[in-house]
């Protein structure tokens, strides 16, 4: 069996060499070496393995830097504490080399050193967390260098910021790389509670028969976040909230949610499925679309004095084939919001007949809802009506719910991030992007990037722009609860 289900429980990945590219940025710090830390901890990296960070000559380390600089990141950042055996391990394979995309010299020496020091048949990983406009520029370096051989690319989002670029990006990528050497990370297909949307609908008999127009009358997912845009104005000036997010994560989610089931969970057969959503979803119409901008957005460094960027985006999308016909897809996420959340909600029809008297409290829609809550560590919640306790048959609304923490063994969960990079050592990639899903979102999003509706203010703290109530109507969104 070579189900995911079955490396997962058993493989360890072959010898490697990491190079983790941007690892003085902020995603290397936060996220990549505490994992891989992580990782070391679970037992879950190579038996053998180097590390190598890598960063352009303005921002050198030495080797010695660069070890307190991963410990200070595991204290600041992981879960476990930069300390004893495995510690001392992790450390000692740590190392740091420039790389420029003009001269690799001393990554191709390091990484050759590495790999007679680890011995016999070692692979080489190489995480680009680096911005946007240094990918190509690496990506080709290490095509020309040789680098490349036997090895495999993380490459992180925003793929491209268009159809035009992100077929400029794959062009570039699959000329230094076969495509079974590519992984592009979406890190919310590395959350369980996502993953879960698989098991949850195809390994129970329990939901998957209503998982249809039919029964379904409104998916909704939604994404409010309370941080701002951290600093990151420069960036988020090209990218914003749909770029950011929608384009990325949110239609991720919504492939899973809306696919049919695949012949397995093989990377092939699983993208395929996924690759047929995105094929269904109706191009954007921006009419469809509210665009707002955090009160203060504008005097945020790096940030045009009239920017038409937006921190927060809602929309409606449609996905048109038998199983999905006329049954609303609302996404929403933005920034500086009211709560941090990451929710999908399914909502059910109301019976055909209302047979019952409602207890003065309940709610006024009926209908059935299943939110699964994907923030780590997730939980399941099905909304359901039930008798009030009294002489009399009043319904209200009950919840059965499920919550991970509580269900099973916590301490061997895996972030996203840790989740996806050990998948991309086993050369699993199921869970990554591919690049025509990439290209046909960008060709969803087209008519709304071209005419995008202008950005309506909404206060710090809020759930967006009033408008947003008009765009869902007759539904309501499900938070706040
Ligand atoms: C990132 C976005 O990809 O995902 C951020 O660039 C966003 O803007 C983040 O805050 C949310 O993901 P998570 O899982 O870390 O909450």
């Amino acid at each position: 069996m070579s189900s995911r289900a079955a490396e997962m429980e058993s493989e360890i990945p072959d010898n490697h060499v990491i190079v983790l590219f941007g690892a003085t940025g902020d995603l290397a710090r936060r996220k990549i070496i505490p994992g891989l830390f992580h990782l070391a901890m679970a037992g879950l990296l190579p038996e053998r393995f180097r590390i190598i960070g890598s960063a352009p000559t303005a921002f050198a380390m030495t080797t010695d830097q660069f070890r307190t600089y991963a410990r200070d990141a595991v204290r600041q950042f992981g879960t476990n504490t930069p300390e004893g055996e495995v510690w001392d391990e992790f450390e000692a394979s740590l190392s740091f080399a420039v790389a420029d995309p003009d001269d690799s010299t001393q990554l191709q020496r390091d990484v050759i050193d590495a790999e007679k020091s680890i011995g016999g048949t070692v692979r080489r990983l190489f995480h680009l967390a680096v911005p946007p406009d240094a990918v190509l520029a690496m990506v080709e370096m290490l095509g020309s260098s040789g680098l490349n051989e036997n090895s495999r690319v993380i490459c992180e989002k925003p793929f491209g910021v268009d159809l035009a670029s992100a077929k400029k990006l794959n062009g570039v990528l699959t000329a230094n790389f076969d495509e079974t050497q590519i992984f592009r990370i979406d890190h919310f297909l590395g959350k369980e509670s996502i993953d879960n949307i698989l098991a949850l609908r195809f390994a129970n008999r329990l939901f998957e028969p209503l998982w249809n127009r039919d029964h379904v009358c409104f998916v909704q997912i939604d994404v409010p976040e309370t941080l701002s845009i951290e600093g990151r104005g420069a960036f988020y000036e090209e990218t914003g909230a749909f770029r950011d997010m929608v384009v990325t994560h949110l239609f991720q989610v919504l492939g899973f949610l809306a696919m049919e089931q695949p012949t397995s969970l093989e990377a092939r057969p699983l993208r395929d499925e996924v690759h047929k959503v995105f094929e269904t979803i109706r191009p954007i119409d921006p009419a469809h679309v509210v665009r707002g901008q955090y009160d203060g957005y504008l005097e945020e460094r790096g940030v045009a004095p009239d920017s038409q960027t937006e921190t927060f985006v809602a929309l409606r999308a449609e996905v048109e084939n038998t199983r999905w016909k006329g049954v609303p897809f609302y996404l929403r996420t933005g920034k500086c919001l009211a709560e941090s959340r990451q929710v999908i909600t399914i909502g059910f029809d109301e019976p055909v007949m209302r047979l019952f008297p409602m207890s003065k409290k309940a709610p006024e829609w009926r209908g059935n809802k299943l939110v699964v809550d994907f923030a780590d560590p997730g939980s399941i919640h099905a909304h359901f009506l039930a008798k009030e306790p009294g002489p009399r048959m009043h319904l209200d609304s009950a919840e059965m719910t499920f919550h991970y923490k509580d269900s099973f063994q916590a301490a061997s969960n895996l972030e996203a991030y840790e989740h996806l990079i050990l998948e991309a050592m086993l050369g699993n990639r199921s869970l990554f992007t591919r690049s025509d899903g990439i290209e046909q979102l960008w060709k969803v999003a087209a008519p709304l990037l071209e005419s995008p509706p202008p950005v309506e203010r909404y206060a710090r703290g809020s759930w967006g722009p009033d408008s947003i109530s008009h765009l869902i109507t007759p539904h309501k969104w499900c938070l706040p609860q």
